[in-house]
């Protein structure tokens, strides 16, 4: 557990910054008119307790998260006519890899002719993004690597029960990421990660692991759909969000004036909401496009930050923060290393 304390990222001369982003969304729209028809819902419900209009779903039974990473690292890559035989480290966070070996990102550095990468999956729900990033930008401060990809990517249509009314509004499927490089000033300044195991069971997909290989037994049961209880999650992602929040902007004696947006994790409007009044941000300094593409987990903060790229400046300084299963949660400070397109 990070304390004020402890050392974390961005503590040496060389840090790591976002120097690209990419993204893929699926085309298909499911809305919540698409799921009145499927189970006892409604549009009004859905829109006030999660925020959420309509997600995206990738129909394509033959393709999965890798494709999805992989369509995004091409952009990244594209938007920088970079060659990947330059990319030192390709990382996946996911909770909805093609398989549970070879890695999804192992999928990604092939497809991409990432030929000297290595390659590895991350797992930690929806704050795999957040950890993946930490993870990344480590490996360049250590002075060993100089391009790392992290991607969050989640087909959650695929492990989401379309008969269960309280996760199906929820979830949608989608890639996004970011490509890490050496700065000598901007980037990742600081972190506050945690976890807390004791609570893993309110949120998880019991079934396709070791302790309950797929069986009749565990089909039958529906162990391998996303089960979650939705209230007392609601009410960690709340209080830990916003701590976590408040954590990273004490310790680096950050106001709401200092924060150009805070990029949350996309699970519930209301947590969002919360976490942003805590902060005491307007709405307009944060990032919200849950009501388009409803919670792609590993994906929702890579995908913000492509959303609003276009808008940031050098040395705006983001929050970036999220909870999940686990749990996981905390938060991240960012500063923004370049103008997005439409600067001028
Ligand atoms: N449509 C209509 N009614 C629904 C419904 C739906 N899709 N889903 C649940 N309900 C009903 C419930 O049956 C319940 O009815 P009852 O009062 O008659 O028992 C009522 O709505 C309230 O249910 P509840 O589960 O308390 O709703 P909620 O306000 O907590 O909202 C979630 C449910 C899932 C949206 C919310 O709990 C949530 O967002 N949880 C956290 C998600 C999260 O952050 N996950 C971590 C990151 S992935």
């Amino acid at each position: 557990m990070a304390s004020a304390d402890s050392p974390a990222v961005g503590t040496s001369d060389r840090r790591a910054a976002v120097t690209a982003v990419g993204h893929f969304l699926p085309e298909h729209r499911l809305t919540n008119a698409d799921l009145e028809q499927m189970v006892d819902t409604n549009d009004e419900w859905i829109r006030t307790r999660t925020g959420i209009r309509e997600r995206r779903i990738l129909k394509d039974d033959s393709k999965a998260s890798a494709f999805m990473a992989t369509e995004a690292a091409r952009e990244i890559l594209a938007t920088r006519d970079i060659d990947p035989a330059t990319i030192d480290v390709v990382i996946v966070a996911t909770v909805t890899p093609d398989m549970l070996f070879p890695a999804t990102a192992c999928l990604v550095q092939n497809e991409i002719g990432a030929t000297n990468a290595w390659a590895f999956d991350f797992s930690a729900a929806c704050s795999g993004f957040l950890f993946g990033l930490t993870t990344g930008a480590q490996l360049i401060e250590s002075g060993r690597y100089e391009r790392v990809l992290v991607i969050g990517a989640d087909k959650m249509s695929a492990i989401t029960d379309y008969t269960d009314r309280s996760t199906c509004i929820l979830f949608g499927d989608a890639a996004a990421g970011v490509l890490l490089e050496p700065h000598d000033t901007h980037g990742l300044s600081d972190v506050v990660h945690y976890a807390d195991g004791a609570h893993g069971d309110l949120l998880c997909q019991p079934g396709g692991g070791s302790l309950n290989p797929p069986s009749h037994r565990t089909v039958d049961a529906k162990m391998h759909y996303i089960q979650q209880e939705g209230r007392p999650v609601f009410k960690y992602a709340v209080t830990r969000m916003a701590d976590a929040c408040s954590e990273i902007m004490a310790r680096n004696n950050l106001s709401a004036d200092d924060v150009r947006y805070l990029v949350p994790h996309q699970a519930n409007k209301r947590i969002i909401d919360a976490t942003a009044k805590r902060m005491g941000l307007p709405d307009d300094q944060v990032m919200v496009n849950i009501d388009r593409y409803g919670n792609t987990t590993a994906a929702t903060i890579p995908l913000c930050l492509h959303d609003w790229e276009a808008k940031l400046r050098t040395g705006d300084q983001l929050v970036l923060t999220s909870f999940g299963g686990g749990f996981t949660w905390g938060a991240s400070l960012l500063t923004w290393a370049y103008d997005g397109a439409d600067a001028a």
